[in-house]
């Protein structure tokens, strides 16, 4: 049987950090109330002239490098983002020419803070069936370009940034063991940017409205997530006959430390098994669970063997997870 096994990751920061006490002289909040209802301390935001496909194409270099391999051995290249450089064509297939990876087809995929998982899950259908052999996964965003600064309930919560998997097919136990999508897009309106695409086209008046911006339903979502993130991280464990108990660390999307803290209670699961690094990081919806495994790895917490949890909600509204075999 062929598993998808994660060979490699990668991810990369913007230089540019914006804390709290900046936000502060924008907007009507204080560094305390951030601290104390999100856990974020700052975050980073891309130079003019990056798009969302250079900071993949970095993160994507790194993971290639950690893998030991070349982009000429890609089959498929996936961009999970809700940011593209443009709205076609697709910010994959400007990775795959910017990395040099020839041989592979591209392709974004569009399931916000979700996307990651959701392509992640594309990618193991591929390799798990035997048609790939090696896919490079990618979560990034700028979303700093449809923040509205202006909004105190949004932007203090996002933050830029990319990360990157490499899977490859194995015979072996380690990998991916097994990926749950869900949507409900009756809540589709819980967390959107209206403008820009065909409902609102670019126009003066949708640009007046600020159709352009993310608009959330801040508190409405957060209860949504921390049940969402529970129910599909124990799904995830029980698909594979494992107990909380087994998990070596979850590593879940970074929306917000309260939700986080509220969904480890709720499992049961200590807190100091959860990989977290929204005080530095933001919340970079596609991004973030990349990000935080990519920290995880390099800094020698996720250790081959490792059993992972990985957990995301976002807008659609879409959430799901996948378990890891490190
Ligand atoms: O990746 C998925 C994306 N979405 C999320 O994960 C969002 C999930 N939701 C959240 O993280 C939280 O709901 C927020 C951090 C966005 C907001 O925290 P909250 O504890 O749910 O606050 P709230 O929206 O219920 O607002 C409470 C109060 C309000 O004032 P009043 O009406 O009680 O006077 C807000 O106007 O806090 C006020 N407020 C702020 N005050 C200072 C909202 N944002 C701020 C702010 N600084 N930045």
């Amino acid at each position: 049987m062929l598993r998808s096994r994660l060979i490699g990751t990668g991810s990369y920061l913007p230089a540019r950090v914006l804390t709290n006490s900046e936000l502060e002289r924008m907007v009507e909040t204080s560094d305390d109330w951030i601290v104390e209802r999100t856990g974020i301390r700052e975050r980073r935001i891309a130079a003019p002239d990056e798009a969302t496909s250079d900071l993949s194409v970095a993160a994507g270099q790194r993971a290639l490098e950690a893998a030991g391999i070349r982009a000429t051995d890609l089959d498929l290249i996936l961009v999970a983002t809700a940011t593209p450089d443009m709205l076609f064509p697709a910010t994959a297939c400007l990775v795959q020419a910017q990395l040099g990876a020839t041989k592979a087809f591209a392709f974004d995929v569009s399931a916000a803070c979700t996307g990651f998982l959701y392509a992640l899950s594309v990618a193991d259908q591929y390799v798990k069936s035997g048609a790939l052999r090696t896919v490079l996964v990618i979560g990034a965003e700028v979303l700093s370009r449809v923040v509205d600064w202006s909004d105190r309930g949004t932007c203090i919560l996002f933050g830029d940034g990319a990360g990157a998997v490499v899977v490859r097919a194995d015979a072996g136990e380690r990998g991916v063991l097994s990926t749950h999508l869900h949507a409900d897009g009756a809540l589709w309106d819980f967390i959107h940017v209206p403008g820009g695409g065909s409902r609102h086209p670019p126009s003066d008046a949708m640009l007046q409205q600020r159709l352009q911006f993310i608009r959330m339903k801040g508190s409405e979502t957060f209860k949504v997530a921390v049940r969402a993130l529970e129910d599909t991280a124990l799904e995830a464990l029980k698909a594979n006959g494992f107990a909380v108990t087994d998990v070596d660390w979850l590593i879940p999307h970074q929306a917000n430390r309260r939700i986080l803290e509220a969904v480890a209670a709720r499992l049961g699961l200590p807190a100091e098994r959860v990989v977290m690094n929204l005080a530095r990081v933001g919340n970079t919806s596609a991004a973030s669970i990349p990000i935080a495994l990519d920290e995880a790895v390099r800094d020698g917490r996720v250790t081959p063997g490792s059993l992972l949890v990985f957990a995301a909600f976002g807008a659609g509204l879409t959430w799901g997870s996948a378990l890891v075999r490190w």
